[in-house]
């Protein structure tokens, strides 16, 4: 086998055979294909597709590359949920403390920002102290004693993934439903959880723009999953603006905090409820009552436990931007859109996400929003703030904002798109 007739036959929209996609997910994992090559197969992939049976057979190499987990041990039932990347998307910070205070085991294997979309890693990398990579035991420790655990996967956890995930992040070669689908469904199933909530996103800050593909993806994953005896169900949800007020690490773990605090954003606070409910059915805890266990300080109190476990310390102040810049409203009347691409980029370009694999992140930088839209707003008042440490990042991050929103005529009806949209 070699990895150019394999390429070949993607390129010429062939279907590949299960003994091909055994062979590259295998040879590039030991570094016998080189990136270049599995870039141009991911680049095949992309454009030519892959069908179920390809799908199924590349996501079980993908696990097949590691090891897997076993949470038997525990006594309490797993949770997992899963976004597939979104702007401003910080629930997991909220949601995981407030699922395991409701009683499950809460295991979230997470990533760092992928494109304009922001990483769980890199946001809690923003609070001083707090560790991101764990050793299988400690997992296991912390998931015991607190409830709920968020840190980077193993290094022997589908590290086929590992590898494939940097790379497309910086050869264009993310937004592909077979790529997607079996990246997370790889490190899903080889983590061993029993249940799996993902958060499939549409709109202009996801992967997925369209309904019909988020559709797809969704179907695809429930698939994978059921098919390897997860119980996976799946929510899409909307993505067209940016999740919350803010977008960028410390700014978002601020507004986590805020949740967790019983206020913060509506549209946050009901997503992080939605999602809460169906982790809590598909681990069997139907009687749960997530509402109440972010009123009455429940989940914040194994907030603080799973922080300071991770070395963190949840009362040390998050770092705050050097410079800031505001943009004010243009005109009075009604801001009708504000496109989440837009604002990913702006804070992506300001220092939350990378350029390379191996760019560090600012903490502080980010976009704090000061209106969504359906709300009225008046000229001159401010929009946006722009954070970063380095300043001379604002003009770039400028031209990414300009055309983010728009304002309507004062009075015009305007109904948002809802959060949960199936
Ligand atoms: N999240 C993942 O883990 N993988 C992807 O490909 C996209 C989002």
């Amino acid at each position: 086998m070699d990895a150019i007739s394999v390429i070949r036959t993607k390129r010429d929209r062939g279907e590949l055979t299960d003994e091909q996609i055994d062979w590259v997910i295998d040879a590039y994992t030991r570094g016998e294909v080189a990136d270049e090559q599995m870039s141009a197969l991911a680049m095949a992939i992309l454009l030519n597709g892959m069908n179920r049976g390809e799908i199924a057979r590349w996501t079980a190499a993908m696990i097949a590359s590691g090891e897997r987990m076993d949470f038997s041990t525990l006594s309490r039932p797993t949770a997992d949920k899963h976004s597939t990347g979104g702007v401003g998307d910080k629930i997991t910070l909220p949601l995981a403390p407030l699922v395991a205070a409701c009683g499950a085991a809460v295991p979230q294997l997470s990533g760092r920002g992928l494109g304009h979309t922001g990483g769980t890693l890199d946001k809690l990398e923003s609070i001083p102290g707090w560790r991101a990579l764990l050793s299988n035991e400690e997992m296991l420790d912390v998931l015991d004693s607190v409830g709920a655990v968020i840190c980077a996967a193993g290094d022997g956890l589908a590290p086929a993934d590992k590898k494939l995930y940097a790379l497309r992040d910086v050869t264009g070669t993310v937004e592909a439903i077979p790529l997607i689908a079996s990246s997370i469904m790889s490190k899903k199933i080889a983590e061993g959880t029993g249940s799996l909530v993902l958060d499939v996103k549409v709109g202009s800050g996801a992967f997925m723009k369209t309904l019909a593909d988020a559709r797809e993806l969704a179907s695809t994953m429930v698939g994978l999953g059921t098919d390897h005896g997860v119980r996976t169900v799946a929510l899409l949800t909307d993505m067209s603006t940016p999740l919350g007020l803010t977008a960028g690490n410390a700014l978002e773990v601020r507004e986590s905090v805020e949740v967790l605090a019983g206020g913060g954003p509506a549209d946050v606070v009901e997503l992080t409820l939605a999602l809460a409910r169906e982790m809590l059915d598909a681990a069997g805890l139907k009687d749960a009552d997530p509402a109440k266990a972010l009123a009455d300080g429940s989940a914040m109190d194994v907030w603080r436990r799973m922080i300071a476990a991770q070395g963190g310390d949840p009362d040390a102040p998050l770092p705050t931007s050097r410079e800031q810049h505001v943009v004010a409203a243009p005109s009075s009347g009604v801001l009708t859109r504000l496109d989440a691409y837009d604002i990913g980029i702006a804070a992506w370009r300001l220092g939350a996400g990378r350029a390379r694999k191996e760019d560090p992140v600012q903490a502080a930088a980010g976009v704090e929003l000061h209106a969504k839209p359906g709300d009225t707003v008046t000229e001159g008042q401010p929009l946006l703030t722009l954070h970063t440490d380095t300043p001379d990042r604002f003009d770039y991050a400028l031209q990414a904002v300009r055309g983010s929103y728009d304002i309507a005529a004062p009075g015009t009806d305007f109904t948002p798109d809802p959060v949960v949209l199936e």
